[in-house]
């Protein structure tokens, strides 16, 4: 888990990465990486840092799967209402695998689709300053 903070010291975000078999059946059984939950702060949204959080987590996933580690896929899922968050992950480069919906019988009535991306290295993608990780950075765009 990583908490994502701006050059102010102000708390934007967190994010969170998992080793897992949830989506094993699609992996020939190998343990894969999974995004469990991510969210920024309301004051923060739309300023860009999901994106940041998203592609850190995906730069993470790729560094375990090139490891050797795990495979090279990265899952989500997302329920159907998050419509900002399913836009966030397509913009992303992740997709959507197919069938219907699937209900959450632990949120009645919620449904949610899985989502995911193949670890890949992308040039120019710079995660988020994460605080007491990496070296304090120049400033954000
Ligand atoms: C989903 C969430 C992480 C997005 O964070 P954010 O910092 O606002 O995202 P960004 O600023 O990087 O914007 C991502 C995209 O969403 C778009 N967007 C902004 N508001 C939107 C809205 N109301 N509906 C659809 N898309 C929207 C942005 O325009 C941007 O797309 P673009 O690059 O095409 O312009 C944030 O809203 C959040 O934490 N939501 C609650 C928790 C949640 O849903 N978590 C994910 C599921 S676990």
């Amino acid at each position: 888990m990583w908490a994502y903070r701006d050059p102010d010291d102000y708390l934007v975000g967190f994010g969170t990465l998992d080793l897992c078999y949830e989506y094993a059946a699609e992996t020939a059984g190998r343990i894969h990486p999974y995004i469990p939950l991510l969210a920024v702060n309301r004051p923060s949204e739309g300023r860009g840092y999901g994106k940041f959080i998203v592609r850190h987590l995906s730069d993470e996933a790729t560094l375990l799967a090139f490891s050797g580690i795990c495979a090279d896929v990265l899952y989500l899922d997302v329920y159907t209402t998050s419509t900002k968050a399913i836009h966030l992950y397509e913009k992303c480069g992740f997709a959507r695998l197919g069938g219907e919906p699937i209900p959450d019988a632990m949120e009645g009535g919620l449904s949610y689709i899985v989502m995911a991306k193949r670890a890949s290295i992308v040039s120019g993608q710079v995660p988020l300053f994460v605080k007491g990780m990496d070296p304090e950075p120049p400033g954000l765009p």
